[in-house]
């Protein structure tokens, strides 16, 4: 994939969010299977650990083939570690690097990586520019609207895309408000108004349309939550009822224990069950069940039960 990446890509382009525990390699192909043009990105993976070669970090960042354009996210402070990080996905194939800039999570911001980079711009632009000199993948960053306002977005753009990167996508909340509140898109179309890299709108997109609707002047839209148990949300039409959406499931379900192999897969998938099911009017009785499950006939026969 050139450089170029973001800019080629048909508008809107349109993305599954990096979710940390949900979106590895088994639900990203998942999503392609309901619409293949969807760019995804991997969960987030620390740069410190990808520079001490962790085993267990390359593994998540594994992807198949069928998953392009795929975008691997990394979060760190460190540009050493950033520039081993971003060769290796190089190595790997990845289309593009993303450097998560709006993490909240207590552990993450503690250590200040994550949305805690937006109290140290000039850190954040520099890890940029040393990681776009580094790699000829193109980087893109994720963050919110800022840290208690939106104040800040867009001399934090306009730094972003100084220091080199090709791509924003903003979050419409402040890590104050974690996920509380609306997200809001309205610093996002001043933001896209003032640079010249394209924007993504992120945070609360319910479907296709809503993503439609919420667009503007905006590049594309991510989705994240509304995804999970809800892989159809990428479609233009929806299956008109659950037995529709076993056979997905299914695959779901058959590709993560291909990924991960059986005792790992089976633990995995049951998160993703209860959401598949969640709403069914005769869910409640079989939730018990989805999370025991040990075998794919097994959940073959309960989704089946469930119809
Ligand atoms: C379970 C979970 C895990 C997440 N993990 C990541 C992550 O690894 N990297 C990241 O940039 N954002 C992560 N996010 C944030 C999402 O990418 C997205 O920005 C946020 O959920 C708002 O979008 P939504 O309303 O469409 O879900 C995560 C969110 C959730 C709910």
């Amino acid at each position: 994939m050139p450089h170029s990446l973001w800019a080629n890509l048909p508008r809107p382009v349109i993305c599954l969010a990096p979710m940390d525990g949900y979106t590895d390699s088994a639900f990203r192909r998942t999503c392609k299977t309901v619409n293949r043009n969807i760019v995804v990105f991997t969960e987030f993976v620390s740069a410190d650990g990808l520079h001490h070669k962790a085993k267990k970090l390359q593994e998540k960042l594994r992807f198949h083939n069928q998953e392009h354009p795929i975008i691997a996210q990394i979060f760190g402070k460190n540009a050493e570690s950033y520039i081993t990080a971003a060769k290796y996905c190089e190595t790997l194939g990845f289309d593009g690097i993303d450097i998560n800039m709006g993490c909240p999570s207590k552990k993450v911001v503690k250590s200040e990586h994550g949305v805690a980079l937006r109290k140290k711009p000039d850190l954040a632009y520099r890890l940029i520019e040393s990681i776009s000199t580094a790699t000829k993948l193109p980087i893109s960053v994720k963050t919110r609207l800022g840290w208690d306002s939106a104040d800040d977005l867009i001399t934090f753009g306009k730094g972003v895309e100084n220091a080199g990167a090709q791509l924003i996508t903003v979050h419409g909340r402040t890590y104050k408000q974690g996920f509380s509140d609306h997200a809001d898109f309205n610093p996002l179309y001043a933001l896209k108004r003032e640079l010249t890299i394209p924007v993504i709108g992120n945070g609360d997109i319910a479907d296709m349309s809503d993503g439609m609707k919420k667009l503007g002047n905006l590049d594309g839209f991510m989705i994240g939550r509304a995804s999970i148990g809800n892989p159809w949300v990428f479609a233009k039409l929806h299956p008109a009822n659950f037995s529709d959406k076993i056979a997905l499931i299914l695959k779901h379900a058959e590709l993560l224990w291909q990924l991960k192999g059986e005792k790992v897969a089976m633990l995995e998938i049951r998160k993703h069950l209860l959401a598949y099911v969640k709403g069914l009017p005769n869910a409640s009785e079989y939730r018990s069940k989805l999370v025991q499950v040990t075998s794919i006939n097994e959940i073959h026969g309960i989704l089946k039960a469930l119809e």
